[in-house]
């Protein structure tokens, strides 16, 4: 029997989490059980803090997490005591090691007029965000006094070693790119990250690096996306850049991440967008990218490229017939989204 854990959260989360089971559920059968825990805002309400042992235990138990979103105005404080749902989330990815975050942005072509740029600019654009997802200074030490606050970057040889072998295998299993983006121009983690992605890069003659500082990628992102292939990159850049190039979509609503750790922990997979509370609870939220991501669970967490293909084929007829939540400038409802859809399983 394969479990997998559901993290609905906060916001729209529910709201995209039951229908993704209901898409899972249809194409897994009775192969499959759902477990479902408090996560996030609706875990610190409930019990102090945005992730409890037992929905740790319950994750660590499963093949794969299934999560949502987090957060909200209701718990946004600038209180350094205060309980966050982000810590929620932070918190997983460390407990379970999940230290690979993939983010692919592929713009569907039914979509071009929704992004903000030029379709030609657009065209052909089909890459991978490799965010490192458990060091730099989103964990560093952080201090606070009343005048000054200050966060800590730091990372290890090894952290930057396994995330550019993540980010070379997948360049070698597509066109054999890859951009290492850093700031070794100012950082000294940068400039230790160049050296070991370059030392990694030894192993894999087949592969082309190339290092783009962080804010000409930016750049370059929106002037000619469709130049990049795979990108690596530290935890803050990669969380930047990711949102950025979700924009290539349309809509950040159409953007699935996996977040892996070592063989054999589960991975967790979530939409990169966040809980969007202005929309929560009017059943307009686009569940697409939660079905992407769902789909990545059947491929990467469960070893069902099948399911995941069928899955992917019938979001991308959907779009290709007109398909448009609020967020890609339609009308569709969350529920119509989900009945079209699934419709197209089988
Ligand atoms: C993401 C989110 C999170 C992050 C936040 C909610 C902590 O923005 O998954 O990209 O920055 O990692
Ligand atoms: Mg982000």
């Amino acid at each position: 029997m394969t479990t997998i854990a559901v993290l609905p959260g906060d916001g729209i989360g529910p709201e995209i989490a039951a229908p993704a089971v209901q898409v899972l559920g249809e194409l897994l059968g009775s192969q499959v059980e759902f477990t479902e825990f408090v996560f996030g805002g609706a875990s610190i309400d409930a019990h102090g803090t945005a992730l409890t042992d037992e929905t740790l235990a319950g994750c660590r138990a499963a093949d794969a997490v299934l999560l949502a979103a987090v957060g909200g105005p209701k718990w946004d404080t600038t209180d350094p005591n205060a309980p966050r749902p982000e810590q929620g989330l932070l918190g997983i990815r460390k407990e379970l090691g999940l230290f690979a975050n993939i983010r692919p942005v592929r713009p569907i072509p039914a979509l071009y007029s929704a992004s903000a740029l030029k379709p030609e600019i657009i065209e052909g654009t089909n890459l991978v965000v490799v965010r490192e997802l458990t060091g730099g200074i989103y964990f560093g030490e952080k201090t606070r006094t009343a005048t000054s606050a200050s966060d800590l970057c730091s990372y290890t040889t090894d952290e930057v070693d396994r995330i550019a072998r993540v980010a070379f295998e997948l360049a070698g299993r597509r066109s054999g790119k890859l951009a290492s983006v850093d700031k070794a121009n100012v950082l000294e983690t940068s400039r230790q990250w160049r050296q070991v992605v370059h030392e990694v890069a030894a192993d894999y003659p087949a592969v082309e690096l190339e290092d783009v500082l962080v804010d000409n990628c930016a750049m370059q992102l929106i002037s000619r996306p469709s130049s990049f292939d795979v990108i690596v990159t530290e935890n803050l850049f990669g969380d930047i850049l990711s949102d950025e190039a979700a924009m290539l979509t349309g809509s950040i609503g159409m953007l699935p991440s996996a977040s892996l750790g070592t063989p054999g922990t589960p991975g967790l997979f979530e939409p990169v967008h966040g809980s969007a509370p202005d929309i929560a609870g009017q059943g307009i939220a686009n569940p697409l990218a939660m079905f992407l991501s769902a789909a990545m669970l059947l491929r990467d967490g469960l070893g069902r490229p099948v399911e995941a293909a069928a899955l992917e084929s019938a979001v991308d007829a959907a779009l290709a017939d007109g398909l448009r939540t609020a967020d890609l400038g339609g009308s569709a409802t969350t529920a119509e989204a989900v009945t079209d859809v699934l419709g197209r399983l089988h």
